[in-house]
């Protein structure tokens, strides 16, 4: 059945993968968005990558008058627009809930105040709002350890131990029922996105799903923004000829999960009725380290070059968190189909086309943490 879809943050790097698929499908499609110049530039048209069989509006999530102005018939609207940097979200803290949460509340506020025919919003939560992943201990069991404090970090003691009897703690998958502690004022914004769009998709009666992103890879992942994207992040400094500059030790893990899986994700929580009011966490369920994903795009990109070890740390930064998937795939059928290495090989043919434009800006992002001391 053809519907008439609202994606908001649709010129982004994940919103425009999902559009490519919503045309395939053959829904009419509307992009609103405000082309954020830290992601886009400074184009004032849709990129050239997004899909020319929609309809684009550049605006501001926002901009209330120009959102109730395109509702017209739409049934279903994914939410992607977002302020996404971790560790700029610890100094631009006005910027992140003005646009994040007073966006998501602008819009929010329509759904409750204007006549419309919206039956289903897909909200893109992230990981983040977890912190510290799930940890066990071989005493005490499954455990949910704080994040690790500045004195152990500064001594290099990168991993943690039991919160209740010391012990070491290993990493496990973590499940949507992990509570949510937010170590970033980024992933707070997150979860006020997630927990105020289903407390007005239950109120109203409005179909609503949140998916919990785990780390998300592929081609258009803005290579010139150095906030956000360890695989963007890592193959622009490749590109310019610099090392990949690693955290820690290297061996911190994360879950990293194509882009086309996500949209398959989004695309089964449109259609399947099980979806409702609830959230998913969408990852692979298999943990890479940050030192893995250097080391490999490294030697696809630019093998003359090794990543650098400076021993550094962010404070606030997670050290393991990958997921636990079987809540989506039992109830919606979800199934990555990406391999690591496949995904991988496609991501650095992409990026290898953006040559001359790609910019690397690690450098500037990386002085800027360090004068707000949050990188040390
Ligand atoms: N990439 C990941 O690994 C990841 C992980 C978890 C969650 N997410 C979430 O997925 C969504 C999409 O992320 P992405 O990686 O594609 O980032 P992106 O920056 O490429 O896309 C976000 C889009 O939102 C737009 N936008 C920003 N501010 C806006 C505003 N005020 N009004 C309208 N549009 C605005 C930007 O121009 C951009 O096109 C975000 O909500 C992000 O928090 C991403
Ligand atoms: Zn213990």
């Amino acid at each position: 059945m053809t519907r008439k879809i609202l994606v908001i943050g649709g010129a982004g790097f994940i919103g425009s993968h999902l559009v490519d698929d919503l045309v395939a499908l053959g829904h009419e499609v509307i992009v609103y968005d405000s082309l954020e110049p830290q992601v886009h530039g400074n184009i004032t048209k849709q990129p050239n990558y997004l899909s020319e069989d929609i309809k684009f509006i550049k605006n501001d999530i926002r901009n209330k008058e120009a959102l109730v102005e395109i509702l017209n018939d739409v049934e279903v609207v994914f939410h992607l627009a977002a302020m996404v940097g971790v560790a700029q979200s610890m100094y631009q803290i006005d910027k992140y809930v003005d646009v994040n949460v007073l966006g998501t509340a602008r819009f929010l506020d329509i759904l409750v105040n204007n006549a419309h025919d919206i039956k289903k919003l897909i909200v893109a939560s992230s990981m983040s709002t977890y912190g510290e992943g799930a940890y066990k201990c071989s005493s005490c069991g499954e455990i949910s350890p704080k994040l690790r404090n500045t004195a152990q970090l500064e001594k290099g003691v990168w991993e943690l131990n039991c919160p209740i009897c010391g012990k070491k703690a290993v990493p496990i998958p973590t499940n949507e029922e992990k509570p949510q502690d937010c170590t970033s004022i980024y992933a707070l914004t997150k979860k006020e996105q997630e927990k105020m769009s289903l407390l007005i998709g239950e109120t109203y009666g409005i179909d609503t799903t949140a998916l919990r992103l785990f780390n998300v890879y592929g081609s258009r992942q803005a290579l010139s923004n150095p906030y956000t994207g360890v695989c963007a992040i890592f193959s622009s400094s490749l590109l310019s000829n610099n090392a990949p500059t690693i955290y820690e030790d290297g061996n911190q893990s994360r879950d990293f999960i194509h882009v086309k899986d996500i949209c398959q994700a989004f695309l089964l929580s449109m259609e399947k009725e099980q979806a409702r009011n609830e959230v998913f966490n969408v990852g692979t369920a298999n943990p890479i380290s940050i030192k893995e994903i250097a080391e490999i795009l490294a030697k696809l990109i630019n093998p003359n070059i090794t990543p650098i070890f400076t021993n550094q740390f962010r404070p606030g930064d997670i050290r393991h968190c990958f997921s636990d998937i079987s809540k989506i795939s039992s109830n919606l059928g979800f199934k990555p189909q990406y391999t690591f290495e496949v995904g991988m090989k496609e991501l650095v043919e992409w990026v290898k086309t953006q040559k001359d434009i790609a910019l690397d800006k690690s450098a500037t992002a990386i002085k800027q943490l360090k004068e707000k001391g949050l990188l040390k």
